[in-house]
């Protein structure tokens, strides 16, 4: 049996109930939080029914989610991770279905499926592209898929293999009948690997400076620059 931990780890560590980039705490724990937050806001300007968390880690986005009051939310991820994700944020809204994402494909309709990092971290092509055309098969028209993910085809950067542009992702989605609603970033890239690459520095230094890349990112619009891609799908009525 493959060790997914271990593959996701090579890039990621985990520890105290989070995935950690690089070894850097203060920076990972800040930006977590940014991406539960935005995912949470957009989940309570939209007022969805059912919730799909592709790739959920350890549950703890869908439990924000339960949080804010949805219901009704399935989250998916390797059987390792589900096992976690029970023991650490059980809650009775949440499914857990211990799946890869390639293959998790279910009869009922989300009006938001959210990949946090899921997609990104895909290791193959056919693996991306099946999970896509089963998020795909899984939504009416109306209903959105919300992408934040490190989206790169540069190998020190991408986590995954797969190597998907965001450029692919947008024509690939409006091929198949998507429109693209957000497109822009978090996570300054030269920050990030500022503090990656470990000048030792405190950890009020150190949110400060994240807070200074995502300034940065916010005012001058360098998306280009943002290593976490956010990409808004919503379906369109044609194709439903
Ligand atoms: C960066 S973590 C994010 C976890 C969670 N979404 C969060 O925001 O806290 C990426 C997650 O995607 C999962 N993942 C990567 N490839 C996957 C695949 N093919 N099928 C299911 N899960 C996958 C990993 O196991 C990991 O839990």
């Amino acid at each position: 049996m493959i060790n997914y931990d271990k593959y996701f780890v090579k890039r990621f560590y985990y520890s105290n109930n989070k995935y950690r980039f690089f070894d850097d705490r203060a920076m990972t724990d800040e930006f977590q939080d940014d991406v539960y937050f935005f995912a949470s806001e957009f989940a309570k300007a939209h007022q969805f029914s059912r919730i799909l968390d592709i790739g959920c880690g350890v549950g703890r986005l869908s439990s924000f989610f339960s949080q804010i009051g949805y219901q009704d939310i399935t989250a998916v991820d390797f059987p390792e991770m589900i096992t976690r994700a029970k023991e650490e944020n059980y809650s009775s809204k949440i499914i857990y279905i211990p799946s890869s994402a390639q293959d998790f494909l279910s009869d009922n309709k989300f009006n938001l499926i959210i990949s946090s990092g899921c997609f990104g971290a895909i290791r193959k092509r056919d693996f991306f592209y099946k999970t896509l055309d089963n998020c795909i098969k899984m939504q009416n028209s109306g209903d959105f898929l919300l992408m934040v993910d490190p989206f790169h085809k540069n190998n020190f950067l991408a986590r995954g293999r797969a190597r998907i542009s965001v450029k692919d992702i947008i024509k690939y989605m409006q091929l198949m009948g998507y429109s693209l609603e957000e497109k822009s970033g978090m996570l300054c890239i030269p920050i990030q690997l500022l503090i990656a690459h470990k000048w030792k520095m405190s950890e009020s230094t150190t949110k400060r400076l994240f807070y200074l890349g995502e300034l940065f990112l916010n005012l001058f619009s360098m998306y280009s620059l943002a290593d976490y891609k956010i990409l808004s799908f919503k379906k369109n009525g044609a194709l439903s």
